[in-house]
């Protein structure tokens, strides 16, 4: 055979092998609303960008006649390609092609391509469509699971890790988006458990839907598993894209600067945020548009423990990832679940050089029996950690309240806070002025001839005291009372200055975080 005829040979092939598992099964994937594997990769990448490996691989299982069977590209497509001009490595799970169930080959061209990820130190985006661990091949796809759940773990904090889950995802499956560091779901596509429902209704007699189980909203809402929710694939890869404008390619990059933007103050101005009355909750989100670059804040799982806000935005052309207290939702309280939002996306931003600003306005943890036995004291210590461990720039405002463990916990100067300013609004204390008051008043209050009037006094004499926060002022604990207008011109200057922050941590394997 001359070049010609091999060429013809090799486009023959290839046409074969992106065929996916057929005409009739595409039709099926398209009825139920889901993108190809294919379609989904070329729709992420820049155009003209992706690049593919291992079109050939062919699996090896014998069993259950699995010898005759031809499954184009095992059920799995990856290459590598760009997204805003920058590289990536992606995979993509083919539903058409058995399911897009794992054997040891579509294996094998995952953990490759994880391998070429972690080499270059560039991004890995897989996408998930799968009905699990292929059947016929036992052992052997358990063992591919395995593999790749090993590089999830060795990559984090190297690489970012995306994963997005169009369609199902089940049984083990589960563990390698778990590992990752941002889950994108898709409303209808996106199904996500370990048991599924056959397996609940036979064992515990309960039925439920999958939707009901593991659908988008509910790992978006109620689980926690999920980062970001979308109502269609093409949202989904828009936020993507986005993401990737604010976090760096790898561990020893910075995230990309933009020119610097003012923030639309027609709409967000501190001063028409906060309500005069204390008491009087307000949506912390606007406090964070009044400070950053033309008011773009970029949520991470906006649906879960709605009473803490993260999410990336830029002050001055700089990426800063926010974790701020929510008034609006349980007055902006910690608990269990905020606890680990907040402490999992530190981490994150310490991994990746993306300095932390944090916005205070809270009355302390949550208190209460199931706080108390969901396990709020191991929870709620994961944020001292995590705040604890960071080295990157940590830039701390306290706007209201900052009352007990809450004032500690949301990056106080003792956990190493690089700049603390407060707001003249700011009240710094063990307590509100009611618990204290009725605490270290409790006799002379239950003695007095008129017990209200002298609880009344008595929370006066507190408030003028401690509601305010020139007593932490006085001991230094925070370095600066600024206004709030100025509160984005302070941020501007303690990010400038702390460009080249270094700090030397103590030598060790690592940490024992309350996991
Ligand atoms: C082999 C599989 C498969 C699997 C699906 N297929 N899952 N083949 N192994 N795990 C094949 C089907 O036989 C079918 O082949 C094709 O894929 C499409 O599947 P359908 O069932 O027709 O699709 P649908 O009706 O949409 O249902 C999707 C599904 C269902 C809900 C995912 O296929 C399903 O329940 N699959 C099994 C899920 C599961 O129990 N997986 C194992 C989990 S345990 P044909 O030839 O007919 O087109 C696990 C352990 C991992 O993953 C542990 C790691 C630590």
């Amino acid at each position: 055979m001359g070049l010609k005829q091999k060429s013809a040979d090799l486009k023959k092939r290839m046409r074969e092998a992106v065929k996916g598992g057929g005409t009739k099964a595409i039709e099926k994937q398209k009825a139920t609303g889901k993108m190809t594997a294919r379609e989904r990769i070329m729709s992420i990448l820049d155009n003209k960008s992706f690049h593919e490996y291992d079109l050939f691989v062919k699996h090896s299982g014998v069993d259950f006649d699995m010898d005759k069977k031809y499954l184009p590209g095992d059920g799995v497509i990856t290459g590598t390609g760009t997204i805003n001009g920058h590289p990536v490595c992606i995979y993509a799970q083919d539903f058409t092609v058995a399911g897009g169930s794992l054997g040891w080959a579509h294996a094998k061209k995952i953990t490759k391509i994880m391998d070429h990820a972690m080499k270059l130190k560039i991004p890995l985006i897989g996408i998930n469509d799968s009905g699990g661990a292929r059947i016929q091949e036992g052992v052997n796809a358990l063992a591919g699971y395995g593999e790749i759940f090993y590089r999830n773990t060795q990559a984090s904090g190297v690489i970012p890790q995306i994963s997005v889950i169009l369609g199902p995802c089940a049984g083990g499956a589960v563990y390698s988006p778990a590992l990752t560091d941002f889950v994108f779901v898709v409303e209808k596509v996106s199904k996500m458990f370990i048991t599924g429902p056959e397996v609940i209704k036979s064992v515990l007699g309960e039925e439920i839907s999958m939707e009901e189980l593991g659908g988008a909203r509910v790992h978006c809402e109620i689980t926690g598993n999920a980062h970001f929710y979308a109502e269609s694939e093409d949202e989904s890869f828009s936020q993507i894209k986005h993401l990737f404008s604010f976090i760096p390619w790898n561990n020893e990059k910075k995230a990309e600067t933009f020119p610097k933007r003012g923030p639309k103050t027609r709409q967000y101005k501190i001063e028409n945020i906060i309500p005069a009355d204390p008491r009087q909750p307000y949506d912390v989100r606007d406090v964070i548009k009044a400070i950053c670059d033309d008011s773009e804040f970029f949520e991470i799982q906006e649906l879960f423990a709605a009473n803490i806000v993260i999410g990336f935005a830029r002050i001055a052309g700089q990426s800063v990832g926010f974790v701020a207290n929510q008034p609006l939702v349980l007055a902006g309280v910690l608990d269990v679940d905020s606890s680990d939002k907040a402490a999992r996306f530190i981490r994150y931003c310490d991994s990746f050089n993306i300095p932390l600003v944090t916005l205070v306005d809270l009355p302390g943890y949550l208190p209460g029996i199931d706080q108390e036995h969901a396990g709020v004291i191991r929870h709620g210590a994961k944020l001292l950690y995590a705040y604890s461990e960071a080295t990157v720039p940590k830039i701390t405002v306290i706007m209201r309240k900052a009352y007990g463990g809450g004032y500690i916990a949301m990056c106080s100067h003792h956990l190493r806070a690089d700049f603390v300013c407060a707001w003249p609004t700011a009240e710094i204390a063990v307590m509100g002025p009611e618990g204290a008051a009725n605490i270290i008043f409790r006799n002379e209050i239950k003695n007095a001839e008129n017990p209200d009037d002298l609880r009344k006094q008595k929370v006066k004499e507190y408030k003028n005291k401690f509601a305010n926060p020139y007593v932490a002022a006085a001991y230094g604990y925070i370095d600066a009372v600024i206004e709030p207008f100025e509160t984005r011109s302070f941020l501007v200057h303690a990010l400038e200055i702390s460009e080249s922050k270094t700090v030397q941590i103590p030598k060790k394997k690592h940490g024992i975080p309350p996991f």
